[in-house]
């Protein structure tokens, strides 16, 4: 079992931002109730806001997003809470950080920062002295394709060593991502059946039901390929494909996932579908001659051992008909020689749902009570829940205190996935119009369509 030091301080960029309003107040609220967050909370932002202007808008953020105040934890949240408010660029801002830093020997900075903002402000760390024994957190987007990526590493590599970067993919912190790999390998069921012998092709669909809610700006500048497939569900496909890890020691769990991105082959131009909702255009911050994706769809290849002849098929959108996110392990039919009765309409399937709920569902045929030999289709449940106990930034802000990098991606396996989708990126292929309530375009969909055709999560529309 690995060994991890704690830090002994928090550092938090970006503070006063969107995603600390909506998402990492609350989180830090959810670990100070749970005991883990107990060290100063220094945050930092350029608002000219007090202290305590910046207590409110947590508490409206926990309030509006967060799921509530727990009034004690907040008051304790509270009271370890500091501010420095400056600007990233000046020096200032870095002394004064230092200063609050103390005596602290191993703080933890987290960068909830626009990805242009990583290089400029780790450096200032550097050079403040405030790096020192310490680790870092980083934000998605990393990078915008692999070259970028390699320099933003470089940057970080200046001031950072490699294990003490710790890159955020949210979908590695959900309780049901975990739970593929959980299922896959402390069962000992699935393991004869995974593999090309026995499975036809692999399906993950996210779909979102809405648009991009006054983020257009930056979505126009990363669309759907870089925004979630490169990252969050590569990482799932990671979890779902990778042999069996070592759950106990964090850099031989990454080593499975890399292997597994190492064989899969870089997308080609046939291999991808792009989609663009009608009225996308015309969305705030979105350029009036666009062709930014807003639904990709993409096939790929794994050349390995137990997966090689599998087509596996990612497909993300916005404006789709629901918002469900959900895995789809397909195998083949048994042989049709036992009872002569017609081809049930699929072939015996694991479902993974990620979101909205956590299930998991094998699909099997059995025989209808009567006389005959015949069937019908049912789905053995073996978890269905409503919603992660943690959130996963709760999850992964408090890996990242205890100094655990199991479920944050490795420069390696970030360089491998821009590598798989690099050949794609932009405009490679057009992009095709689609409704919104459609499940993308119907013009690409044809010519990239898996054997039986697209599988879409049930879930109520939303
Ligand atoms: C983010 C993307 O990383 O993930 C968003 O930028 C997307 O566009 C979101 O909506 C989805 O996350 P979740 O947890 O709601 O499925």
């Amino acid at each position: 079992m690995a060994i991890h030091t704690p830090a002994d301080a928090m550092v938090f960029f970006g503070a006063t931002g969107d995603l600390a309003h909506k998402k990492t107040f609350a989180a830090l609220q959810a670990l100070v109730r749970r005991g883990v967050l107990t060290v100063p909370i220094i945050a930092v932002a350029k608002s000219g806001m007090t202290l305590d202007q910046l207590k409110s808008r947590a508490r409206d953020g926990i309030e509006r997003y967060g799921g509530g105040i727990d009034e004690a934890a907040f008051a304790t949240m509270c009271g370890l809470l500091r501010y420095v408010d400056g600007d990233y660029a000046d020096p200032q801002t870095f002394a004064a950080v230092r200063s609050e830093l103390g005596a602290s020997q191993r703080p933890l900075h987290y960068l909830a920062i626009p990805p242009a903002l990583f290089g400029p402000v780790s450096s200032h760390l550097g050079s403040s002295g405030c790096a020192k024994g310490a680790r870092v957190v980083v934000e998605k987007p990393f990078g915008r394709d692999r070259t970028s990526a390699t320099q933003l590493n470089a940057l970080l590599h200046a001031v950072f060593d490699e294990t003490s970067i710790f890159r955020i993919d949210h979908y590695l912190g959900k309780e049901a991502v975990q739970n593929t790999l959980y299922f896959r390998f402390a069962n000992s069921i699935l393991e004869p059946l995974w593999n090309r012998t026995h499975v036809r092709q692999i399906q993950i669909t996210m779909a979102e039901s809405f648009g991009v809610e006054g983020r257009g700006a930056f979505y126009d500048g990363t669309g759907t390929l870089r925004d979630v497939i490169q990252n969050h569900l590569m990482q799932v496909l990671g979890f779902l494909c990778m042999e069996a890890p070592n759950w106990d020691d964090t850099e031989r769990t990454r080593d499975e996932q890399v292997k597994l991105f190492r064989a899969i082959r870089s997308l080609q131009p046939t291999d991808i579908v792009r989609g663009q909702f009608r009225g996308y255009l015309q969305e705030p911050g979105v350029h009036s001659a666009s062709t930014t994706e807003t639904y990709a769809a993409v096939r790929l290849q794994i050349d390995n051992w137990r997966w090689s002849g599998v087509p596996i098929y990612l497909r993300a959108g916005k404006h789709l008909p629901v918002t469900a996110t959900e895995v789809r392990v397909e195998f083949h039919r048994p042989p049709p020689v036992v009872f002569h009765e017609p081809l049930p309409p699929s072939h015996n399937f694991l479902r993974f749902q990620i979101n909205p709920r956590i299930e998991i569902g094998i699909n099997a045929q059995v025989k209808v009570d009567g006389e005959r030999m015949i069937g019908e289709q049912v789905e053995l449940l073996a978890i269905d829940q409503q919603s992660d106990e943690m959130t996963p930034y709760e999850r992964l802000l408090g890996d990242a205190l205890r100094g655990d990098g199991t479920l944050f991606a490795r420069q390696d396996s970030v360089d491998e996935c821009w590598r798989i989708v690099d050949g794609v990126l932009g405009s490679t292929v057009p992009a095709y119009p689609y409704s919104p309530g459609a499940w993308g375009p119907e013009a690409g969909n044809d010519w990239l369509l898996p054997p039986g055709g697209w599988h879409s999560p049930q879930v109520a529309s939303t």
